[in-house]
């Protein structure tokens, strides 16, 4: 996350130990601490073998690799910078002071950190431009939502700034967590949006709601498909999935129960709009 002096990301410095028990780390050049599969991914603006050496040493642990890269490179050669998806409009944070606004214009104001989440990923664009979509044609469509595996929080955000009054947010990546948690902080949203660290794969939240959210991954998507209680809700928007994959995921649908409403797709990935029959 962005810190003072930092205003914007540069330079990455990542170190991936073999470890998620490294002890309370403090240093001003620290963005955060991914963990992931047992192992933690720490991310800083600056390059730190001493630190690193000193953690090593203390935990025991061994370092699996380190990479230095900008961040462009982190963000798959893509400028993160403000972009549009009517009302919204999002801006990175080195961008919010020369954000300027035209009538009926709403602003997210985003640390995407090293997240997923920044909105240029096809899917998330997908995902924010269906939300908006629902809920401006409909004012009533959406009063509760589950985000499942919420990245940055850009979805729930997005929902709330249009009016979602009470939205759960889930990820189990204690980074993404507290990255969300701060974007909700720096959006006024906080009254509206609850982030919950949590593994999907452990429990499913309740899905008793009008919208659930899951732009996730196919294993995931197929154990929510395969589980009754997934299906609570009243609307669903899955993606994160590309054609190869539709196949498998279809025939998971319990189609009796569902009618799909909208099928969209960007680049190489795809969509579904689902409605409770
Ligand atoms: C493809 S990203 C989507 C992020 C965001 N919703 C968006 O659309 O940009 C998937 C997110 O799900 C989270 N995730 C993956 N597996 C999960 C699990 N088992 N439990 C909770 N969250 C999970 C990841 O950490 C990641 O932030």
């Amino acid at each position: 996350m962005l810190k003072p002096p930092y205003t914007c990301y540069d330079q990455l410095y990542v170190y991936n130990f073999d470890r998620t028990d490294l002890g309370v780390i403090e240093d001003p050049d620290l963005i955060g601490t991914w963990i992931e599969d047992d192992t933690a991914i720490l991310f800083f603006h600056k390059e730190k073998k001493a630190l690193i050496e000193e953690i090593r040493k203390r935990s025991d642990a061994t370092i699996l690799y380190e990479a230095n890269l900008n961040y462009q490179d982190w963000e798959a050669g893509l400028d993160i910078t403000t972009f549009s998806v009517h009302p919204l409009v999002v801006a990175p944070l080195w961008e919010t002071e020369k954000l300027q606004l035209q009538e009926g214009e709403i602003a997210i104001h985003l640390d995407p950190s090293v997240i997923f989440g920044s909105g240029f990923h096809p899917t998330t664009r997908l995902c924010l431009q269906v939300i908006s979509d629902i809920i401006t044609s409909d004012s009533t469509a959406v009063r509760s939502m589950v985000d499942l595996g919420t990245g940055t929080g850009l979805l729930s955000i997005g929902a709330a700034k249009l009016g979602v009054e009470n939205i759960r947010c889930y990820d189990n990546n204690p980074f993404a967590c507290a990255v969300a948690e701060k974007n909700v902080t720096l959006n006024d949203c906080d009254q509206q949006i609850q982030v919950k660290e949590a593994d999907l794969r452990a429990k499913l939240p309740d899905t008793s709601v009008d919208l659930v959210v899951a732009n996730l991954y196919k294993g995931l998507l197929l154990e929510f498909f395969e589980n009754p209680d997934f299906w609570k809700a009243k609307y669903y928007l899955i993606s994160g999935f590309i054609p190869s994959m539709e196949e498998e995921l279809l025939a998971a649908l319990p189609m009796d129960k569902l009618k799909l409403l909208e099928r969209r797709k960007s680049d190489t990935w795809r969509l579904w709009l689902l409605a409770k029959k």
